[in-house]
């Protein structure tokens, strides 16, 4: 099968000799991929890796599988065999996958080392993007969408309208980052936000914010390519490199009530992380959606306390926020024009590592989203 496959830290590559996935069990469906995204995450794997991949030539804990892997977890496409169990999907149906695995995901596997039917206390409770084991398809549990096919749990499928493009469902899972952020905030409509950092995150965040019915969102971004991105999506940007004291600054832009009700820091820098949580008003929330290192930073606990703020995070989603996502998108809670202007390539997998990894490592303010397809006649104009 052709594959953009992670091979090993340093080596991603296109392939065409990649073991074909199957069903092997019965609850399994296999997908024809139409499109699937390229994130920070694949890149991190590439430089800094393996961070969730298998490591020395090892297994994956949840399914036992090895690499060489197809890359790939932001995905779009249609159905083409279905296992003897499934019946919330049929052959067909074009879905997006929910990439997250988790303790309850383990039965899949024969080969899992995780020999426990007790799922974590995690799983237990229901909050399955908080697994102890979390681990992602396209991210070493097993092949993902950067292949013409792939495998996935019927229990991962969302099926999707016919008539929403399969490229803009690629972006369903950039987007259910954000909307999971937003629901742990606790946004209402009518609040207002402010997002620090437009990169594909943050301006996922803008459109969910939007959607949720934000009064005012203010963007703040260092690159200038960045911040008109935002700016086109309709919401006010900001540039902290232009003020001595970005925070107070901030805080003079008029929000109603002495701040904004919520911030998200889709950056993860310290002067992202003190602007989230000092730009909120009383009782507000500043949510840290970024990723950070093993590196600690200070922050003083009284900033909390002395507004009755709300300090918190938010990791993954789960196959809730990807229905309800694909809902917004339906609606037009979403619009789909501000879902396109997150696309910025498309590419085939064969010019993956090039037009794509390369391209978003070299010129990353210029790029939000490269979609790659390994359909190359039919889908790369539409
Ligand atoms: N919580 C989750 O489940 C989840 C999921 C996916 C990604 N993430 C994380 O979200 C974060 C954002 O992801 P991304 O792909 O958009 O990253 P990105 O690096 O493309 O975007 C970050 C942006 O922050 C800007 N920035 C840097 N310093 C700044 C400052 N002082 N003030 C304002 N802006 C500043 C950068 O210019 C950049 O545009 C990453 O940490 C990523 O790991 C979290
Ligand atoms: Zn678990």
């Amino acid at each position: 099968m052709r594959a953009l496959a992670y091979f090993k830290k340093g080596d991603i590559h296109f392939a065409d000799d990649l073991p074909e996935p199957t069903i092997e069990n019965d609850e399994e469906v296999l997908i024809d991929v139409s499109w699937c995204g390229i994130c920070g995450t694949d890149l991190h794997e590439y430089l800094d890796g393996p961070i969730f991949m298998p490591r020395d030539g090892g297994e994956h804990p949840l399914s036992g599988k090895r690499l060489p892997q197809p890359m790939g977890h932001e995905m779009s496409g249609i159905v083409s065999k279905i296992g003897s169990k499934v019946t919330k999907v049929k052959a067909g149906d074009h879905v997006v996958v929910e990439a997250g695995c988790s303790c309850l995901d383990i039965k899949r596997w024969e080969n899992s080392s995780l020999k426990t039917n007790a799922a974590c206390s995690a799983c237990a409770k229901g909050m399955v993007n908080c697994c102890a084991h979390a681990g992602f398809t396209g991210l070493g549990v097993t092949g993902g969408g950067f292949a013409e096919r792939v495998t996935v749990s019927q229990d991962h499928c969302v099926v999707i309208p016919k008539e929403l493009p399969l490229d803009v469902a690629a972006l369903v899972e950039p987007l259910s980052v954000t909307w999971h952020a937003a629901k742990i905030a606790g946004f209402q409509k009518g609040q207002t936000a402010c997002v620090m950092g437009a990169g594909p995150i943050g301006l996922a965040a803008v459109l969910v914010l939007k959607g949720f019915g934000a009064s005012k969102i203010v963007v703040s971004e260092l690159a200038s390519i960045r911040r008109d991105l935002a700016s086109s999506l309709g919401v006010e940007v900001f540039n902290p490199a232009e003020h001595a004291d970005a925070i107070e600054e901030l805080r003079k832009i008029p929000v109603g009530q002495d701040g904004f009700d919520a911030a998200f820091d889709c950056s993860g820098v310290k002067a992202t992380f003190d602007t989230a949580l000092h730009v909120t008003t009383f009782r507000g929330v500043s949510v840290n959606v970024a990723i950070w290192g093993n590196k600690p930073i200070d922050y003083h606990p009284m900033d909390v306390t002395l507004k009755e703020k709300r300090l918190t995070g938010s990791i993954g989603y789960t196959v809730e926020d990807f229905r309800e996502v694909v809902e917004a998108i339906h609606s037009g809670r979403i619009p789909l024009q501000d879902c396109r202007q997150l696309i910025t390539g498309k590419q085939k997998l064969e010019d993956g590592w090039e037009k794509g990894f390369l391209e978003l490592m070299n010129h990353k303010e210029t790029n939000v989203k490269i979609l790659l397809t390994p359909n190359n006649h039919n889908e790369l104009n539409a």
